[in-house]
C-alpha cells in the first residue's frame, strides 16, 4: 500500500510523541543545542494553544556563567526548609544547578488582565508550551527532562527570578545530549483514561 505524505507525517509525529521520554538532568551532557537549535526549541513554545492570546507563561534561560547564582539559591532554598541542613547536603543541592547544557525555568503568569481566561486554561497553555519544547528537542535528537522539587517555591528562588505575586514557577526544563539512556516506561493505554458518555 502506498503511503501519502500526510500518512508519513502522522506516522512520524506519532512516533516522535511516543518515543519521547523524561531524561534526568544527571544524564544530560554536552553537546547541547547550538544557538540556532535553542531558538527553534524555545520558539516551539510560542505555538502552544493560548486562549485570549495572553502568553500566560514565560521562560528564563539560565546560562552556564550564571549557574552559580542558581547553585546558591538551591542551597538557600534547602536551608529555608531545613535549617539544620549539613554542608554536604547544601553542596549536593548546589551541584544540581550545573547539570545539563540548556536549562530553562518555566513560569506561569496569572495576571488579571483578562479574568475571563481561567487560571486552569493558563496552566494548560504552559503545559502545551513545555510539551512543544520537549518534542522539538527530541525531534532534534536531544534528551530533555523536567524537574521541580521543593525548592521551586522558596523565597530565594522567587527572588532570583524576580517573580511577582501573580507568577508561579512550574518546573525547570533541561536539554542536552543523552549520556546514559534508560529503557522506555510502559505507558498507559487509552482505556486507562478514556470513557464514552
Ligand atoms: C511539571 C513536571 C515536573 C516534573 N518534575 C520532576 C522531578 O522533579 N523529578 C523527576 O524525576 N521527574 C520530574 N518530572 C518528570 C516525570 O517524572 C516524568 O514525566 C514521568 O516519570 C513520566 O515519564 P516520561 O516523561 O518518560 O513519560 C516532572 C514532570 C512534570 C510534568
Amino acid at each position: 500500500m502506498n503511503t501519502t505524505p500526510i500518512q508519513n507525517l502522522s506516522d512520524t509525529t506519532l512516533k516522535l510523541i511516543h518515543s519521547r521520554q523524561h531524561i534526568s538532568p544527571k544524564r544530560l551532557g554536552d553537546p547541547g543545542p547550538d544557538p540556532e537549535q535553542v531558538e527553534k526549541i524555545l520558539g516551539a513554545a510560542g505555538a502552544a494553544p493560548d486562549h485570549g492570546l495572553l502568553i500566560p507563561w514565560r521562560l528564563v534561560i539560565i546560562p552556564q556563567e550564571r549557574r552559580h547564582l542558581l547553585a546558591e539559591t538551591f542551597a538557600e532554598a534547602l536551608v529555608e526548609r531545613d535549617a539544620g541542613a549539613t554542608e554536604e547536603q547544601k553542596q549536593e543541592a548546589r551541584e544540581k544547578a550545573y547539570r545539563g547544557p540548556l536549562l530553562v525555568l518555566v513560569i506561569a503568569r496569572f495576571d488579571s488582565t483578562q479574568d475571563s481566561v481561567h487560571p486552569n486554561e493558563r496552566l494548560i497553555s504552559a503545559g502545551c508550551a513545555v510539551q512543544n519544547m520537549l518534542l522539538a528537542a527530541h525531534a532534534m535528537g536531544f534528551g530533555a527532562g523536567l524537574s521541580s522539587g521543593r525548592g521551586l517555591n522558596a523565597r530565594a528562588m522567587r527572588q532570583l527570578f524576580g517573580l511577582n505575586e501573580q507568577e508561579q514557577p512550574l518546573c525547570f526544563m533541561t536539554v542536552g545530549a543523552v549520556t546514559k539512556s534508560k529503557p522506555p516506561r510502559t505507558r498507559p493505554g487509552r482505556g486507562d483514561y478514556t470513557s464514552t458518555l
